[in-house]
């Protein structure tokens, strides 16, 4: 068999949602026991991974084009591997191999356990494409290093898939069915990423509050069961998850927003739309008022609870009615964060014959969604002007002796201090908000 140089070099570039985020820092850490390093250029690498993202407009068209900026880098560095993994790759296969003589590997996002042997096997020339959904656990067989200095702050994926066919989305096709990761093995994670610095966790999923698992013993676990394990960890300050499905917000799930301080009030719930005409054709399966509910429970348990979510525009059938009743239903939540998007046909899901709004409707929709999405954004900022908020502070900033951090509601807070405070809560009082950030003084 040829032997091809070997690789002990690798760059990752990452599209999409935190999950990909995670996905790529973990194959990055991972690949350190094996020897081989991150490098911030893809020149200077000995394989270039590109984990990509199918959920809306041409995500298949932007691998290519990239691959297309590698290719001239491959030119001048034959050597070079290239892979493409993620919700792309899942999606497309074989097919990029076809279209791409460059790409060396085509994995699918749940067979990142396999990389060592398939990094073998493409140094001695092999292509290979793997798109399977393995029952095993890739995060358990993709070991974190140890003695690492962590950020502040991480990501801890906890489930992955969706079951719930929205019929404008792709995951449920490239992530597959919803799975658990086994609570033992989440803790004992938790309990690594807090030892080496860790203070926040983001616990991470598709359909984060459908998680369900057994223990050891045999007994089922929510995610409600899950947080509470997690934050007895007593140097783990703060936690999180995202995202969350609003038919599975039970009520052991909201109850702890009323009393587990460790949990943020803070919660990315997508609605999608305003509309129950809509979200039933969206195959949802809950409604305006089911939403408004939820969110009304969460509010009585924790007044302060910062709200965020996700709208589609422009849904095949999407009536002016329909969309005035997205824009009320932002009048009534004020979400202090929300992403909104026209909607994208996506090949293979059951919307995607359907698209029949001009592009110019899609476009004048959501600029006017956004508008007062804004509104709301920059109101919930304004009104933290003068309160005073603990801040868990993340990295450097731009000048010397200046922090950021975020505030409990997921605000970036810049603040001056003559000693490095990162990794610390601080409590700092507010002085100012510019829209996106606010800015403020240590206080005692
Ligand atoms: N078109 C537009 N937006 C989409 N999303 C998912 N699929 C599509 C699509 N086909 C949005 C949803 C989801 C977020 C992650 O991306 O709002 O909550
Ligand atoms: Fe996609 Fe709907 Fe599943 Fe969210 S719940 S990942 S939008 S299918």
């Amino acid at each position: 068999m040829k032997m091809g140089k070997k690789i002990e070099k690798i760059f990752v570039k990452t599209y999409g949602c935190q999950m990909n985020v995670f996905d790529s820092e973990r194959i990055e850490d991972s690949l350190s026991n094996f020897g081989i390093r991150k490098v911030k250029e893809p020149q200077w690498s000995d394989l270039i991974l590109l984990n990509t993202c199918h959920i809306r407009e041409k995500a298949a068209e932007k691998v290519y084009s990239e691959l297309g900026r590698f290719k001239k880098i491959k030119r001048e560095n034959p050597g070079i591997k290239i892979g493409v993994i993620g919700c792309v790759a899942q999606a497309e296969g074989q097919e990029i191999m076809q279209r791409s003589k460059i790409v060396d590997m085509v994995l699918g996002p749940q067979v990142y356990h396999r990389l060592p042997d398939i990094i073998q096997k493409i140094q001695n020339g092999e292509r290979v494409v793997d798109t399977e959904f393995p029952l095993e656990d890739k995060f358990e067989k993709l070991p974190q290093s140890k003695q690492v200095n962590r950020p502040s702050t991480s990501f801890l994926t906890v489930q992955e898939g969706c079951d719930k066919f929205c019929s404008f989305c792709v995951v449920p096709y490239t992530r597959g069915a919803e799975t658990s990761r086994s609570p033992e093995v989440i803790v004992r994670e938790a309990m690594e990423l807090v030892e080496s610095g860790v203070r926040e966790l983001t616990l991470l999923g598709q359909n984060v509050n459908a998680y369900q698992a057994q223990r050891k013993s045999g007994e089922l676990l929510d995610l409600a069961g899950l947080i509470e394990e997690i934050c007895v960890i007593e140097d783990l300050k703060r936690l999180r998850f995202v995202t969350s499905h609003p038919k599975d917000m039970t009520d052991d799930l909201i109850l702890l927003f009323g009393k587990e301080k460790k949990l943020m009030p803070y919660l990315h719930l997508p609605i999608q739309s305003g509309s129950d005409s809509v979200l039933k054709k969206m195959n949802r399966g809950h409604t305006v008022k089911s939403y408004i509910e939820t969110i009304e429970k969460l509010r009585y348990l924790r007044p302060d609870i910062a709200i965020s979510g996700d709208f589609i525009v422009g849904f095949p059938g999407e009536t002016e009615e329909d969309f005035s009743l997205t824009l009320d239903l932002c009048d009534r939540i004020k979400y202090a964060q929300a992403y909104s998007f026209k909607y994208s046909p996506r090949a293979g899901t059951p919307a995607y014959e359907r698209d029949d709004l001009p592009e110019g409707v899609k476009t004048k929709r959501l600029t006017k969604l956004q508008e007062k999405l804004k509104i709301h954004q920059k109101e919930f900022q304004r009104n933290l002007v003068e309160t005073v908020q603990e801040v868990l502070i993340e990295k450097c900033g731009k000048f010397s002796d200046q922090y950021i951090g975020r505030s409990p509601y997921m605000n970036p807070v810049v603040v001056a201090s003559p000693r490095n405070i990162i990794g610390k809560i601080i409590k700092i009082k507010i002085l100012s908000s510019n829209g996106l950030t606010l800015s403020g003084e240590t206080i005692g």
